[in-house]
């Protein structure tokens, strides 16, 4: 059973190696070498607040009661089953010989697989978009549509669907890099048409003196956390057959990839990020190792979600107004209650809570960016009608835009030569104290929320109003700017 962003692996280049995870067993074991097993995307969240339903949500609350019972999990299960038997006939034939019968069988090796005849490529192909379609997948398209007829490398995207999905923005080739990946096995991924469920930690609140482990709820609650889960039925083999030369998945870090000259350094035109820095263990290692995979004056881009933002704990509770005092997650989460060690997500290995300013900092010790930092004003409004809670958060190092930030994103340009950054090693990129004792890089002064883009007229947005900061660096801003496409719109 998995919750939300399953991604281990290391990521390792030359003598700079960098690790990245999210849901995992523990910090300390990733250190230790210890990988993970089959991962979504550790980008669970991209677009949650677009397919966000509450009416249909299972709801936890402090008895321990669902009170929308599993039913919304039911509904889909049909879907998914119609899903899974439907491509049998034309893929399995194709992709026989390396598709695995047992879950015991080793995951392949980094390679190509052998080509199909140009018609069963194409009722291959048909048939894998159909079901990426099915799985809700297509919501993530608008993430690549900037980078149409480009080159692209997405290192930490998952299990293979979101090569399907770049296909589809008219992204010209896609390399997709991630050593949780095994292509050739069908893959434990989200289902995406499954609207939002329970994770584990929220599940783990029911539990107490009258809800044990076997208590009902608790139980119902994990099935529903579990429900989202499912065997995308079709390999990572497969996607590749379906699109011969053009989607390369590969399943291995950056060291291991290497050598196997199935990618090499710029091969592509752009390298990407999406949701992946808020898991990362060591960003600082991560970031370098894209700067060193890449040539100067490429393109990188990366989105980011803010844990110091009011639903940067990745949980339920994104609107303050939805806030229900007998719900146990919720408690542990409103009002940035996230941010005390008394809550039940600080802690988590799957969060490493990075500063934000530590985050552009170093980003832009490598990178050249323009940025965008979504503002979320329902945040903001709670904010200031707690001016103490405010005061209290300032005390301790968090600056007012900082708790206000939902993502942020940056289209960047590699520099030819990293700046001069002694500050980097004194930085803490996993689980920095929220004491005060820590204090993180400062913003760029260009953030300041008088610079925000459309003042707070956002009302059409009903349920998420964003605001958003943009900043292009003078010259080539506006290259860069255009590929920061899914920031608010203006009215
Ligand atoms: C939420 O779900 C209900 C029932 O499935 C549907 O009728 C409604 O349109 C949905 N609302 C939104 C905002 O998607
Ligand atoms: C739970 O689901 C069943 C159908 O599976 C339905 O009859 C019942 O009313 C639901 N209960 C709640 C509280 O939604
Ligand atoms: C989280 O870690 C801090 C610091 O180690 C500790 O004081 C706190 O009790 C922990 N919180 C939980 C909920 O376990
Ligand atoms: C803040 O937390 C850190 C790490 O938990 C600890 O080392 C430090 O002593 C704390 N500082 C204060 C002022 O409480």
């Amino acid at each position: 059973m998995r919750a939300r962003c399953l991604f281990v692996g290391t990521v390792l280049l030359g003598s700079a190696g960098f690790w990245w995870i999210s849901e995992s067993p523990s910090f300390e074991s990733l250190r230790a070498g210890v990988a993970g097993s089959l991962a979504e995307a550790p980008r669970a969240d991209f677009a949650e607040a677009a397919r966000e339903n509450r009416s249909t949500e299972p709801h936890l609350a402090i008895d321990g009661d669902i009170r929308s019972n599993d039913s919304t999990i039911s509904r889909a299960e049909p879907e998914l089953l119609e899903i899974a038997v439907e491509p049998s006939t034309s893929v399995s034939q194709s992709a026989a010989d390396v598709e695995p019968t047992t879950s015991t069988t080793p995951c392949m090796e980094p390679s190509l697989p052998p080509a199909l005849s140009d018609a069963d490529a194409a009722s291959l192909r048909a048939a894998v978009k159909k079901m990426t379609k099915k799985w809700g997948y297509e919501e993530a398209e608008k993430n690549f549509k900037p980078f149409k007829g480009l080159r692209f490398l997405d290192i930490g995207m998952g299990q293979g669907p979101m090569g399907v999905v770049a296909m589809e923005a008219g992204v010209q080739s896609y390399w997709g890099l991630d050593p949780a990946l095994c292509i050739n096995k069908p893959a434990r991924t989200r289902n995406r048409r499954i609207g939002r469920t329970p994770s584990e930690g929220e599940c783990k609140q029911l539990l107490g003196p009258t809800c044990k482990t076997t208590c009902a709820q608790y139980q119902r609650c994990m099935t529903a956390a579990a429900e989202k889960y499912g065997t995308f039925p079709v390999t990572g083999v497969q996607i590749m057959q379906a699109f011969p030369g053009k989607v390369i998945l590969l399943p291995g870090t950056f060291e291991t990839i290497q050598p196997t000259g199935l990618i090499k350094r710029g091969d592509f035109d752009a390298a990407g990020m999406f949701m992946v820095s808020e898991h990362l263990p060591d960003n600082r290692l991560v970031v370098e190792g894209v700067f060193q995979w890449t040539k100067p004056g490429q393109l990188f881009y990366i989105k980011h979600h803010n844990y110091y933002g009011f639903d940067g704990h990745h949980q339920e509770l994104k609107d303050p107004s939805a806030f229900d005092p007998k719900n146990a997650a919720h408690r542990g989460v409103a009002f940035w209650n996230h941010l005390e060690p008394s809550s039940w997500i600080f802690n988590s290995s799957d969060m490493n809570r990075i500063r934000l300013g530590d985050l552009m900092a170093l980003v832009h010790v490598y990178f050249e960016c323009a940025w965008r930092a979504n503002i979320d004003l329902k945040w903001a409004k709670a904010l200031d009608d707690r001016p103490e809670l405010l005061q209290s958060l300032e005390r301790r190092g968090f600056a007012h835009a900082e708790l206000l930030v939902n993502k942020w994103a940056g289209s960047c340009q590699r520099r030819e030569e990293a700046l001069d950054a002694p500050w980097l090693a004194s930085r803490m990129w996993f689980h920095p104290p929220s004491n005060g004792s820590y204090s993180p890089r400062p913003f760029p002064k260009e953030f300041s929320l008088k610079n925000l883009e459309c003042g707070h007229s956002l009302k059409k947005h009903k349920q998420y109003p964003l605001d958003g900061i943009l900043y292009s660096p003078p010259g080539r801003g506006h290259r860069l700017a255009k590929y920061l496409s899914a920031g608010p719109s203006c009215p």
